[in-house]
C-alpha cells in the first residue's frame, strides 16, 4: 500500500473513532507526501496531442467547463490516486448537487510511452485537502438514504416510474474504493430492487471474485435506477434525468475507481460516443477518479470470446491498486 492511501485510511479510521480534528502535523505529512509524490514525476505533458489541462483541486468544475467533450484517458503507470478534496462537499447541503455539477468532462491522458506521470495528474494530486475534510461513514449512509428516498419518490421519466415494480438505487460499501457503474435494472433487479442480481449480475459476481475482491466492497449502481420496459437502452432523457442521483452517489462514496460495464455506462458517464471496444484497456479521468470501461456482463453471456478481453482489463485496472491477478 502507498504511503498516502496508508495515511489516509489511518485518518479515516481516527475519524470512524470520532476524532474529528485531525493532529495538524499529520494532515500536513498527508499532503506533503502527496505533493512529493506530485513533484518526484516528471512534469512533461504526454505526446499524441491531448490537450492538457491545468487542475486546481478546488476548481475541477471550472476545469470541466472549460474542456471538450471528449474522453479523458490517464497513463496506467503507478501513481498514487489523487486525494479528492470535494468528498466533503456533497455532504455540506442536505440535498444531492444540483444537475449542473454532472456537467463535468473528463480529461485525457494517454498512456506515456517513458512511464512518466501526465502533469495535468500531478497537479490534480497536489494541493490536497482531502484526509481533514473525508466525510465519515454515517454522514455519506445519511446522504445515500437521502437521495435513495427521492430516488423512490422520481417521476421525472413517467414512463420508467408507471412501469417499475420499485427503483433500484445502487448497493455496497458507501467507502467504497471502486464503484461499478452499469446500465439499468433487469426484470430481476425490478422485482428485488437491488442492482446486477439476475445472469449477469452473477456472473459479475464472479469477474469481481477473480479480482480478488468482494462484492460488500465495492459499491453498485447504474445509469437508470428504473427498468426500462422490455429491457430497452435507456434513452437520452432518461440518462439525463437520472444523472443527478448518479453524481450525488458518486459524490458521496467519492470512489478512487468506477469501473464501466459496458457502452451504456462508459457512453453517458464520460459524455462520448468511442466504441467501448476502443475505450477498454486503459483508465479515463472523471472527476479526478480513475475510470475503466469495459464489456458488460451481458455482453459476455452472448460472446464468451470477450471475457479475455475482459480478465485484461480487470488484470490491468488491480495491477494500478497494487494487486496482480495470475
Ligand atoms: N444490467 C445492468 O446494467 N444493471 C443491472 O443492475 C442489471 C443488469
Amino acid at each position: 500500500m502507498n504511503p498516502q492511501r496508508m495515511l489516509r485510511q489511518k485518518l479515516e479510521d481516527l475519524q470512524r473513532a470520532g476524532v474529528t480534528q485531525v493532529p495538524r502535523e499529520l494532515a500536513n505529512l498527508v499532503t506533503g507526501l502527496s505533493q512529493k509524490a506530485a513533484s518526484e514525476q516528471p512534469q512533461s505533458p504526454v505526446s499524441s496531442g491531448n490537450r492538457v489541462l491545468a487542475v486546481s483541486s478546488s476548481s475541477k468544475e471550472s476545469v470541466a467547463a472549460k474542456s471538450a467533450a471528449s474522453p479523458t484517458v490517464v497513463s496506467p503507470v503507478a501513481a498514487a490516486p489523487p486525494i479528492r478534496p470535494e468528498r466533503a462537499s456533497a455532504m455540506s447541503t442536505a440535498n444531492p448537487p444540483p444537475a449542473s455539477a454532472a456537467t463535468s468532462t473528463p480529461r485525457q491522458f494517454l498512456p506515456s510511452s517513458n512511464g512518466s506521470l501526465p502533469q495535468e495528474f500531478s497537479a490534480a494530486m497536489s494541493g490536497s485537502k482531502r484526509p481533514c475534510s473525508a466525510l465519515v461513514r454515517d454522514d455519506r449512509v445519511a446522504g445515500l438514504s437521502r437521495v435513495a428516498a427521492q430516488v423512490a419518490a422520481c417521476t421525472r421519466c413517467q414512463e420508467l416510474a408507471d412501469t417499475r415494480t420499485q427503483t433500484v438505487f445502487g448497493v455496497g460499501n458507501p467507502e467504497a474504493t471502486i464503484m461499478y457503474i452499469g446500465e439499468a435494472p433487469g426484470a430481476d433487479e425490478d422485482r428485488q430492487g437491488e442492482p446486477f442480481v439476475g445472469r449477469a449480475g452473477q456472473l459479475l459476481d464472479k469477474i469481481t471474485e477473480a479480482c480478488k475482491l468482494t462484492r460488500e466492497e465495492i459499491y453498485i449502481c447504474n445509469i437508470l435506477r428504473c427498468r426500462p420496459p422490455g429491457n430497452r437502452n435507456p434513452t437520452p432523457d432518461e440518462a439525463t434525468n437520472c444523472r443527478e442521483y448518479l453524481d450525488a452517489q458518486i459524490e458521496l462514496v467519492d470512489p478512487e475507481y468506477i469501473v464501466c460495464w459496458g457502452s451504456v455506462a462508459a457512453h453517458n458517464l464520460l459524455d462520448t460516443k468511442a466504441a467501448i471496444g476502443k475505450m477498454r484497456g486503459k483508465f479515463f479521468d472523471y472527476k479526478g477518479i480513475k475510470v475503466l470501461c469495459t464489456y458488460h456482463p451481458s455482453y459476455l453471456l452472448r460472446s464468451p470470446g470477450a471475457k479475455k478481453d475482459v480478465w485484461a482489463d480487470m488484470k490491468f485496472f488491480r495491477a494500478d491498486m497494487g494487486v496482480i491477478l495470475d
